[in-house]
């Protein structure tokens, strides 16, 4: 095609966009040059675990949010690919909460399948990149060569994630509290917090999976504060729900209804930014963490510069399935066979994507229309189309089973949007179950 793309990141979004030219090659299609550029030495994302935390072995940011004995903590079904699926991948059926590790063999095994990692520059970082008269200047630094190369695209597709930059607040007396506070994106094993007790800060998944990490392998207590509603589930004994943090004195926390507790540890469970300091000003996507996006027609095209994409910006429920349905489709921009329409209809797109999203009732009702905005960007591409409306039955199956039991979910299995199959249960309950390695989980 003559054309040069940039795709900067290599996690699950990254990925899915070489997957997708990828596929457009193998049916014959005359595709641009591609190069990717990803920080990390190998592929995946936030899937590839790290014990690292602060910066890596270069000094920059360190990626990893994921930690020991993670589980997916969405049921498998709601993420299936459709080119590529868990039966295909494993050879059998397997039960619907894979651990990291199961989840980042799936991942690699699609890509590896595909033979796309010549594609990819490994601990390159992007550094800078610039709108110039014939598309984009992008800076990026080998990190072990140590050094810096400048190319120009055509094109540049951000697939950086947004859950890697963490949201941190202060409240009064952190400075002297006598314990460690440290974000959720620096939480890597709960054993480092057995016979402690401790304070979580924040409601949503974070709060809810690292409290349920801490109390599985040992703490002695959990008091979650919440700043705006608790979480509300049937919690165990050990565990309590409180107003929101006032103040820190000593090892003592402050609510502000004037109760207290003495903790040893306060894991700021506070959520992340969107965050690109590669990019200035007029390139950068500046966004609440939500379902439709600031900026992003169709959600993926940013609007002040129709060149440029972003990947996996939305607030998610769909994940893998939602970012080749997003990739497949800004493939088939940039290949010409989808138009984009005038700015003016752009800036609505987003405007009443966001409207509508306002207007959602509930979780149930923000699955559906995650769905329904998938389902629409597939059906513009060749992306093999599949039954979102049974990924969307496993979201709503998911939800009403976290109410009947926190610690039991991820006990129950669910029906596969792609090949019709009903998980089997896994050979150990969750809360049983600690080793969380792929040769354990597939017993092999
Ligand atoms: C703790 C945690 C648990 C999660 N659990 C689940 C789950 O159970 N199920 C689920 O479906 N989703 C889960 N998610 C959501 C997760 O966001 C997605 O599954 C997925 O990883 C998003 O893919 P991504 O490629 O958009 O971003 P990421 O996975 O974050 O990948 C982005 C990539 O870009 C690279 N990068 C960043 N900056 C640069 C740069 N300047 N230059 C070059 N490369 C760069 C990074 O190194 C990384 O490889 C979880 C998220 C977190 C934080
Ligand atoms: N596989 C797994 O088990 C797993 C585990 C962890 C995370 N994840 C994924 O990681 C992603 C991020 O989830 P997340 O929970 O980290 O972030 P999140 O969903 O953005 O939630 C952020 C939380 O922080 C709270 N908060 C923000 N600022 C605060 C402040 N100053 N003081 C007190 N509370 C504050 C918010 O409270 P308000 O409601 O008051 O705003 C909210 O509860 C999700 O996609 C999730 O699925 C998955």
């Amino acid at each position: 095609m003559g054309k040069r793309i940039c795709v900067i990141g290599a996690g699950p979004s990254g990925l899915a966009q070489l997957r997708a030219f990828k596929s457009a090659a193998e049916t014959g299609a005359d595709i641009p040059e591609i190069v990717c550029y990803e920080k990390q030495p190998d592929w995946g994302g936030l899937w590839r675990y790290t014990w690292r935390t602060g910066v890596d072995e270069y000094g920059n940011p360190c990626h990893g949010s994921m930690y020991r004995y993670l589980w997916s903590n969405g049921p498998k079904e709601g993420l299936e690919f459709a080119d590529y699926t868990f039966e295909e991948h494993f050879g059998k059926p397997i039960a619907s909460y894979p651990p990291r590790a199961v989840l980042f063999d799936y991942i690699e095994g699609r890509v590896k399948q595909a033979g796309v990692r010549d594609w990819i520059k490994f601990d390159t970082i992007v550094r800078d990149v610039r709108a110039v008269p014939d598309g984009f200047e992008v800076t990026a630094r080998d990190s072990v060569a140590d050094t810096e190369t400048r190319e120009i695209f055509d094109h540049v597709i951000v697939a950086t994630g947004h859950f890697s930059v963490p949201n941190v607040p202060h409240y009064p007396g952190f400075e002297s509290f006598n314990g460690r506070i440290l974000h959720a994106h620096d939480f890597r094993d709960a054993r480092e917090f057995e016979g402690k007790d401790i304070l979580i800060l924040g409601t949503s998944y974070s709060a809810e999976d690292i409290g349920s990490q801490c109390w599985k392998y040992g703490c002695k207590s959990v008091t979650v504060a919440h700043r705006t509603a608790p979480m509300g589930y049937d919690w165990p004994d050990n565990w309590q729900e409180v107003p929101a943090l006032e103040k820190v004195v000593g090892k003592t926390v402050h609510f502000i209804d004037s109760t207290t507790k003495d903790v040893d540890a306060i894991i700021l469970c506070t959520g992340y930014k969107h965050h690109f300091p590669f990019l200035p000003d007029d390139l950068r996507l500046k966004t609440a963490n939500r379902l439709a996006a600031n900026d992003l027609y169709k959600g993926v095209v940013f609007t002040g510069n129709t060149d440029l994409f972003y990947l996996g910006m939305q607030d998610q429920w769909f994940t893998f399935n939602m970012f080749d349905s997003q990739a497949w489709w800004v493939r088939d921009v940039i290949m010409g066979r989808i138009a984009l329409p005038d700015a003016a209809t752009m800036e609505t797109d987003w405007q009443k994507r966001q409207a509508d999203e306002n207007a959602l009732a509930d979780d149930y009702a923000c699955i559906a229309y995650q769905g329904a905005y998938t389902q629409e960007l597939i059906d513009e591409t060749d992306y093999p189309s599949f039954d979102v409306e049974a990924a969307n039955q496993a979201f709503y199956a998911w939800k009403k089973h976290k109410k009947k039991g926190i610690m039991g979910f991820r006990d129950y299995g669910y029906t596969s949007p792609m090949t019709g199959t009903q998980a089997p249960a896994h050979h150990t309950l969750w809360v049983d179950a600690l080793d969380d390695s792929l040769e354990d989980y597939l017993q092999i």
